[in-house]
């Protein structure tokens, strides 16, 4: 655990973030919002039909960008739907598109009153993105990023994850 500000905290937690019981979840999507697998596929499963019916009406959201939905059969109240970059080598402002889905994701957390919020390791699975520095963008976007959000859980599917962070965290 470690934190810069004294009113927010930092955590890790292991395993799998449909179980996570936070005010809401940050969901690694596509910019379909309509499913998938890795992350995606599992919250979908855990909330039931009901979200997918939901994210239908939304009209899908561009890369870097977030939308928020009911939790549904979810402990947690909301689900974030950030689509994060898919890792192209660098260049292609990956960096600025992972961090700005931190950024939009805790900007919808304040909107609709989410004081503790669980992230994924946006964009590590299925799209590719190394997980060292993507989990450095995770803890250094959340730790500049003005926010009321008290608690902010980053949740390790596995020990490579959880040592990135360890690592970005400064424990490592
Ligand atoms: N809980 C927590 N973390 C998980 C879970 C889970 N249940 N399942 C997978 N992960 C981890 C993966 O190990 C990876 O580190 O989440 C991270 C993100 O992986 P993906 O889910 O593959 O997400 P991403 O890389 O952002 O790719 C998004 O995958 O399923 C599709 O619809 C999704 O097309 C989109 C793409």
């Amino acid at each position: 655990m470690s934190s810069d500000r004294p009113s927010q905290r930092l955590e890790l937690s292991v395993g799998d973030i449909t179980t996570e019981r936070v005010d809401a979840i940050v969901n690694a999507a596509n910019e379909t919002l309509l499913g998938g697998g890795g992350v995606d596929g599992a919250i979908h499963r855990a909330a039931g039909p009901e979200l997918l019916a939901h994210c239908r009406t939304l009209g899908g959201c561009p890369t870097g960008q977030a939308k928020v939905t009911p939790g549904f059969r979810l402990a947690a109240s909301w689900v974030i739907h950030t689509v994060g970059p898919i890792w192209h080598g660098g260049d292609q402002a990956e960096p600025e598109l992972l961090a700005s889905c931190y950024r939009q994701s805790l900007a919808l957390a304040d909107e609709v009153g989410a004081r503790s919020v669980a992230f994924p390791a946006i964009s590590t699975g299925v799209y590719g993105y190394p997980m060292a520095p993507a989990t450095q963008i995770a803890i250094e976007t959340v730790r500049s990023t003005p926010t009321a959000v008290e608690l902010v859980r980053f949740v390790c599917f596995n020990d490579e994850a959880m040592s990135a962070y360890q690592r970005a965290l400064g424990e490592g």
